[in-house]
């Protein structure tokens, strides 16, 4: 991002003025109010989700930025081209990690980037407090986590990255089987390290989705789950939706960008779905999705575009399914 909008002062920026409340989110995960719990509750009240919205000179420049980025040709690409990359970033995260002490806070991801416009609803908004996509997440993911992972007994999260995730739904359900697989080492070794401080039922495994292990055992009663992961796999997802079928868990929880939702009618949409595609993220996997669910092969539990993401995607998308037999 440049500097121009690193810049920009919501205080002094002039657009309609909001603030995300409880049926905000609610509509934007897809679900009633009353069925998000008591305690994400006061912390949507507690929390400053306060933003204007951009318009006129302030969106045409943040609209410039995001096309100027698109086109700097730095963008990097998913891809097996993309491995020493992760390999670098999880390795400073996992010795982030043992300096702090296994302070889980050395586990957030740089890409959730603080003090820049993030996209709601269509538009660009500029928000008051800095982290705020961090703090929605924070409510997004034990919302989601909360409501759908309950039921299952392992928990595979594939493309686990800095394990912040496992280390989320430990907290809450710390007798639960957990494997977090992903193709960097540093990332299988975060998790195995978590598991022996914390004392977790957690191991860390290597694994790539263009070649899967098939070795790997999935107990009865497992949920795989995938986080802006599979997004990394441009057009080669096949081998891995192969090996889930293969291995049949008892659904697949997919939070991710899809390219296949974004309306390229809309401006703030198809900047998206250009930096999508320049970045080579993943596509044509919904569509797979429903050509097995029309084979009866797949069940589709749900489907919720975010209209919530980063200044450039959507990255909190639903996509939950069952692989039939
Ligand atoms: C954007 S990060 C998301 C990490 C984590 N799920 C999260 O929510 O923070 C993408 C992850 O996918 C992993 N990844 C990319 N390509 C992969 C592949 N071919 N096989 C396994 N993991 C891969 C990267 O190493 C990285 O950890």
């Amino acid at each position: 991002m440049s500097k121009r909008l690193a810049d920009l002062d919501p205080a002094t920026v002039p657009g309609v003025r909001g603030r995300l409340a409880l049926d905000d989110f609610a509509r934007l995960f897809g679900t009633p109010a009353d069925a998000i719990l008591p305690e994400l509750k006061a912390e949507i009240a507690a929390r400053d989700f306060r933003y204007v919205v951009l318009e006129g000179e302030m969106r045409d420049r943040t609209l410039l930025d995001v096309f100027q980025t698109i086109d700097s040709g730095t963008l990097s690409k998913a891809g097996s081209a993309g491995k020493a990359r992760w390999d670098k970033g999880w390795s400073e995260n996992l010795e982030a990690f043992v300096a702090s002490g296994y302070d889980l806070k050395a586990l957030v991801p740089k890409y959730i980037r603080p003090r820049q416009p993030v996209r709601l609803d269509q538009h660009y908004v500029l928000p008051v407090n800095p982290a705020f996509e961090l703090d929605w997440y924070e409510i997004f993911r034990p919302w989601f986590l909360g409501t759908y992972l309950e039921p299952f007994d392992c928990v595979f999260e594939f493309g686990c990255g800095s394990g912040f995730n496992l280390a989320a739904l430990a907290q809450c359900a710390p007798g639960r089987r957990y494997v977090g697989l992903d193709w960097a080492a540093p990332s299988a070794e975060i998790v195995n390290r978590m598991a022996k401080h914390f004392g977790w039922r957690m191991e860390g495994r290597v694994f790539d989705f263009f070649h899967p292990d098939a070795t790997l055992d999935v107990p009865a009663n497992s949920a795989f789950l995938s986080i802006g992961a599979l997004e990394q796999t441009g057009r080669d997802w096949g081998a891995f939706l192969d090996f889930v079928l293969a291995k049949r868990p008892a659904c697949v929880f997919h939070i991710e960008p899809i390219l296949e939702w974004y309306d390229p009618a809309n401006l703030v949409d198809y900047a998206a779905i250009r930096f999508h595609e320049v970045r080579d993220y993943w596509r044509g996997y919904p569509d797979r999705i429903a050509a097995l669910a029309r084979a009866g092969r797949a069940e589709i539990v749900k489907q919720k575009r975010s209209y919530f993401g980063s200044l450039f995607i959507e990255g909190y998308s639903q996509l939950i399914w069952r692989p039939l037999s």
